[in-house]
C-alpha cells in the first residue's frame, strides 16, 4: 500500500477499507508514515468527511497502537466519564466520587488543561501531596480497595492519537467531527472501562459551538462505544457561561469541597445529580435524584474524595481547613447596570482565568494553583447596579486586570428580560 493512494482515494471522497486504515494508522504510529501525508489526509477527512465505517476502523486501528487497560479484575461495571472540554469544569471531581459512593467504581484518566479549558489532573495536583501518577497495578489495586482512582493518562496509551491530536493542532485539523469522535472514543476505549458517559458541551467554551453539532459528535461517539460492546450515553450541555461559580484549579477545588459537603450552587448540585443518576444506571444501579442528593448532605460522596485523596498521598485534612490560598492581589467588578443576566461568555471567562495564571497558552507554562475567577452572577440572575458580578484573584504583577476585567465585563450582558437555561440540553443514547 501507498499513502499517496490513500490521500487520493480520500481527497477524491470514497470511502477508505478497514485494510487501509489500519495500514496507515499503524504505519504512522511506527513513525513509517511522514506528518506532511498524515496533515494531507486529515484536510481531505475535514472536506470529505468519513463514513462511520472508516470512523470505527480509524477509533479501533488507534485503540490498536498503545497499551489497553486490563480492568477486569476489578468487579462490577466499571463506569468512565468524559467531557469534551469546557471552563469551570468540575464535574469529575463531585460525580465520581458520588458515583462510587454507591458502590459502583470509577477507574478513571484524567488529562490536562490547555488554553482556555481546565484539566482535571491539574485542579487535583493543588491538593497538597496528591499523586496523579500510578503504575497500573497501583490503580487497579485502589479501585479494588476503594472504588475510586483519578489518575493522569498514562503516556503509552493510543500512540496514534498523541501524534496525531498534535499534527492536527498544528494544521488546523482539530475541529473535524469524526477525528474529535475517533480520538476521545480511542482513549475511552484503551482505558478499559465497560460503560462510558459522554459530557458534549456546546457553546462559546465549548468545542462544539452550535447544537447541530454538538448532536452529530454526541451520537458518533455513541455509535462508536456501543459497536464495540462499552455501553455508551452522551449528554449534550451547556457550556454558553462557566460551570458553578469558580474558574481555577484550587478555586474549584475548594468549590467541589463545597458541593460535596451539600454547599454550593443547587443548579449545579441538581447538574451532577442527573450525571450521576444515568453513570449509576450505566453500572446497573437504579437511584432517584433525591437518593443521589442525600450522598452530598449526609458526607458519604466527600468520604469518597477523602478516601481517593488520601490513597493517592493528598493532604484531605490540609484542604478541609484551608480550601483556598489568598492570593497577592484580587479585583471585585461591579455590575454597571440592574437587570437580569443573559450571557457570561465562558470563552472569554476561560480566557481571563488563563491569562490571571489558573491555566496554560502553551503546554510548558507554569500554572498558578491559587489564581483565577470568582463568579458571583449567573445567566438567570437578578443584579442591581453595584452588585458584585465577579472577582479575579492573581499573584501575577505582568496581569493587566483592569483591562481584562473591562473585557470581561463586554462578555456579561444585562438585559431587562429574565431567561432560563438548563444544563442538560439532550441526552443521547
Ligand atoms: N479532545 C480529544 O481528546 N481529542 C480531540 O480531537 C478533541 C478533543
Amino acid at each position: 500500500m501507498r499513502m499517496v493512494d490513500i490521500i487520493q482515494n480520500k481527497r477524491d471522497g470514497k470511502v477508505l477499507s478497514k485494510a487501509e486504515t489500519t495500514w496507515m494508522i499503524d504505519n504512522y504510529a511506527k513513525g513509517e508514515i511522514p506528518d506532511y501525508q498524515m496533515a494531507a489526509w486529515a484536510m481531505a477527512v475535514y472536506f470529505q468527511g468519513m463514513a462511520m465505517t472508516e470512523i470505527a476502523d480509524l477509533t479501533m486501528a488507534m485503540v490498536e497502537t498503545g497499551h489497553q487497560i486490563d480492568l477486569s479484575t476489578i468487579p462490577g461495571i466499571k463506569v468512565d466519564k468524559h467531557s469534551t472540554g469546557g471552563v469551570g469544569d468540575k464535574v469529575t471531581l463531585i460525580l465520581a466520587p458520588l458515583v462510587a459512593s454507591f458502590g459502583v467504581p470509577v477507574a478513571k484518566m484524567s488529562g490536562r488543561g490547555l488554553g482556555h479549558t481546565g484539566g482535571t489532573i491539574d485542579k487535583l495536583e493543588s491538593i497538597h501531596g496528591y499523586q496523579v501518577e500510578r503504575t497500573q497495578e497501583a490503580f487497579v489495586q485502589q479501585v479494588k480497595d476503594i472504588g475510586i482512582s483519578v489518575i493522569g493518562q498514562s503516556d503509552d496509551l493510543v500512540k496514534a492519537d498523541k501524534l496525531l491530536y498534535a499534527l492536527r493542532d498544528v494544521t488546523a485539523t482539530v475541529d473535524i467531527i469524526p477525528l474529535i469522535a475517533s480520538s476521545i472514543m480511542s482513549k475511552k476505549i484503551a482505558a478499559g472501562s465497560g460503560a462510558i458517559l459522554l459530557d458534549v458541551t456546546v457553546g462559546s467554551g465549548a468545542f462544539m459551538k452550535n447544537l447541530d453539532d454538538a448532536r452529530i459528535l454526541a451520537k458518533t461517539m455513541v455509535d462508536l462505544g456501543n459497536a464495540v460492546g462499552r455501553k455508551t450515553v452522551a449528554v449534550v450541555t451547556d457550556m454558553r457561561q462557566p460551570l458553578g461559580t469558580t474558574i481555577g484549579n484550587r478555586l474549584e477545588i475548594a468549590e467541589s469541597m463545597a458541593v460535596l459537603q451539600g454547599g454550593g450552587r443547587s443548579d449545579l448540585r441538581h447538574f451532577i445529580a442527573e450525571l450521576a443518576q444515568i453513570m449509576l444506571s450505566l453500572g446497573g444501579v437504579t437511584k432517584s435524584i433525591d437518593e443521589i442528593l442525600s450522598h452530598l448532605s449526609n458526607g458519604a460522596a466527600l468520604d469518597k474524595f477523602k478516601q481517593m485523596i488520601e490513597a493517592q498521598n493528598g493532604d484531605f485534612d490540609d484542604l478541609l481547613n484551608t480550601p483556598t490560598h489568598e492570593t497577592a492581589f484580587s479585583k471585585v467588578v461591579l455590575s454597571p447596570k440592574s437587570g437580569y443576566i443573559t450571557d457570561f461568555d465562558a470563552l472569554v471567562a476561560g480566557h481571563l482565568a488563563m491569562k490571571s495564571g489558573a491555566g496554560r497558552a502553551v503546554k510548558s507554562d507554569q500554572l498558578d494553583m491559587d489564581a483565577g475567577l470568582r463568579i458571583f452572577k449567573k445567566i438567570g440572575d437578578q443584579v442591581v447596579t453595584g452588585d458584585p458580578l465577579f472577582e479575579i484573584v492573581y499573584n501575577k504583577t505582568d496581569f493587566d486586570a483592569e483591562l481584562e476585567s473591562q473585557v470581561m465585563l463586554d462578555a456579561i450582558v444585562i438585559a431587562d428580560e429574565k431567561i432560563e437555561i438548563k444544563e442538560i440540553v439532550e441526552i443521547i443514547k
